[in-house]
């Protein structure tokens, strides 16, 4: 019994494991890339991290998809790719909704 139980908590902590790895992974980009114009308080105007406000009217104005296509061609004021040139598609989502929370 003993054994079992340990072995069902292995198979949960491993099926933790990639949606842990997952996120550190989005942390890290936010940070090398994002970051530079996106924390709070930015002298961009951009749209800050944390500023679930303003994300949610964004997401509302151009819907996600409106938004990755945003990074990937670039806007007025942000660089196409937002400096992440190894990022796809799904990682913008991914920091996109990273940084409205
Ligand atoms: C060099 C600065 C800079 C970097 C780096 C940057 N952004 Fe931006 N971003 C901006 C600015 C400034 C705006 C506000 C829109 C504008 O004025 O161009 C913006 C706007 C946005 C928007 C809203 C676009 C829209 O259509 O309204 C999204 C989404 C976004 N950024 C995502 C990202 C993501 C994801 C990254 C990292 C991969 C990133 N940005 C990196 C400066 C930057």
């Amino acid at each position: 019994m003993k054994i079992l139980l340990n072995r069902a908590m292995i198979m949960m902590a491993l099926s933790l494991l990639p949606m842990g790895l997952a996120h550190a992974d989005v942390v890290s980009k936010y940070e090398n890339t994002c970051a530079t114009c996106h924390e709070p308080n930015n002298d961009f105007n951009a749209p800050a991290k944390g500023d679930t406000a303003r994300w949610n009217q964004l997401k509302i104005q151009k819907g996600t998809d409106g938004l990755v296509r945003s990074v990937a061609q670039g806007t007025s004021q942000m660089p196409a790719m937002g400096l992440c040139q190894s990022c796809s598609h799904d990682d913008f989502a991914k920091l996109i909704d990273y940084m409205s929370q």
